[in-house]
């Protein structure tokens, strides 16, 4: 039997600026454009593998070594897509195996919490839409096939690149102008790093779909927050992100993070996705900021209790020599750091 395979990496990623409310829900298509960070493949990420075979009897899906329905409508819109791609290639080269007509097997593993606010899906369906283009090596661009995988996850298409990433809304009815663009690589501006705190890894209660659903349904901030906000912001990120100017970055992360929260608990009933630990971090962001008189790190919460702290490799030893203090006392931090780094961490405030 011959079969074909592909197999993929794709990583998180975090938005700073949040998508937050769906103008059409089968689609996947946004109230407003978002900004997000890829997070490196050395830390969060899904790997997905395909095969396909003129043998298999039916699609299958296994994620994270269990078997998992493949019958729900999202995943079917992907495949859908995916497969009349395909099939457009075939028709036009009839020496092409017809990979377009048999099933699927697919393999997917996450190596961080799935569905507890660290953009799972996100990686998820990136990695599933983007290991199947590759087995049917199809000619689109990333930002083509970052369409499709929209339809999985809104977010989704934003993890088909890496570095800083800008998800546009579009105009158009059918969501072909809805796409994810590169603004800038992680190479040009490497000095940027995120940090994780993981304050829980239990499933969240309310979805993001149902969370959106519900803002855009009864949230009055929220029509300030597409109408005015956000396309001011997007602007002001995007330029911030291209001159590598940290101080307007994060600003502008926390504001986002703080809105995009706000508009959850200004829809009714409200939704509640910080938890009071989450909150003593924003605090504590803001007690570090000031301490140091200049803006060293920034706070984004996507729909769960968990922190992405971003900053600048040039103020680690700063940023942890706080993070540690608070949080010494919970086991790991011999695996990232050494001894030394330990220490120095330790001697930060007397040097301050
Ligand atoms: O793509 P979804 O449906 O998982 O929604 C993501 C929503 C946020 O993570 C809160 C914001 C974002 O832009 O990623």
């Amino acid at each position: 039997m011959t079969v074909y395979t592909a197999s993929v990496t794709a990583p998180v990623n975090i938005a700073t600026l949040k998508y937050w409310g769906k103008r059409d829900t089968k689609l996947n298509l946004p109230t407003n454009s978002s900004i997000s960070v890829t997070l490196s493949q050395d830390d969060l990420r899904t790997l997905t593998s395909a095969a396909t075979a003129p043998e298999f009897e039916r699609d299958t899906l296994w994620l994270n070594g269990e078997p998992h329905s493949i019958d729900n409508e999202r995943t079917q819109n992907c495949l859908r897509d995916l497969r009349q791609l395909r099939k457009e290639m075939e028709s036009k080269d009839a020496s092409l195996p017809t990979l377009s007509q048999w099933k699927l097997h697919i393999v997917s593993e996450n190596n961080f919490p799935t569905a507890a606010g660290l953009a799972s899906s996100a990686a998820g369906f990136a990695a599933l839409v983007s290991a199947i283009a590759k087995l049917y090596q199809l000619p689109q661009s990333t930002s083509e096939i970052s369409r499709i995988a929209r339809k999985g996850s809104g977010s989704a298409c934003r993890s088909l690149f890496g570095g800083y990433v800008a998800w546009e809304m579009g105009k158009a009815e059918d969501g072909h102008d809805s796409m994810a663009v590169q603004i800038a690589d992680s190479s040009d501006w490497p000095q940027m790093k995120a940090c994780v705190l993981v304050v829980s890894d239990i499933k969240k209660d309310v979805s993001s779909t149902q969370g959106m659903q519900l803002t855009v349904a009864t949230s009055e901030l929220f029509k300030e927050r597409i109408e005015h906000v956000v396309p001011k912001r997007f602007e002001v990120m995007r330029k911030a992100i291209v001159e590598k100017d940290f101080a307007t970055f994060a600003k502008e992360t926390m504001m986002d993070s703080n809105s995009f929260h706000a508009t959850c608990l200004d829809s009714f009933p409200p939704i509640f996705y910080m938890n009071d630990t989450s909150k003593r971090i924003i605090s504590w962001c803001h007690t570090i900021n000031q301490f140091y008189g200049e803006t060293i790190v920034a706070y984004t919460f996507d729909a769960g209790p968990n922190a992405v702290l971003y900053y600048l490799a040039e103020n680690e030893s700063k940023l942890f020599a706080f993070i540690y203090k608070l949080f010494g006392s919970v086991p790991g931090w011999d695996k990232k750091f050494t001894t030394e780094q330990l220490e120095a961490f330790n001697h930060q405030f007397e040097s301050s």
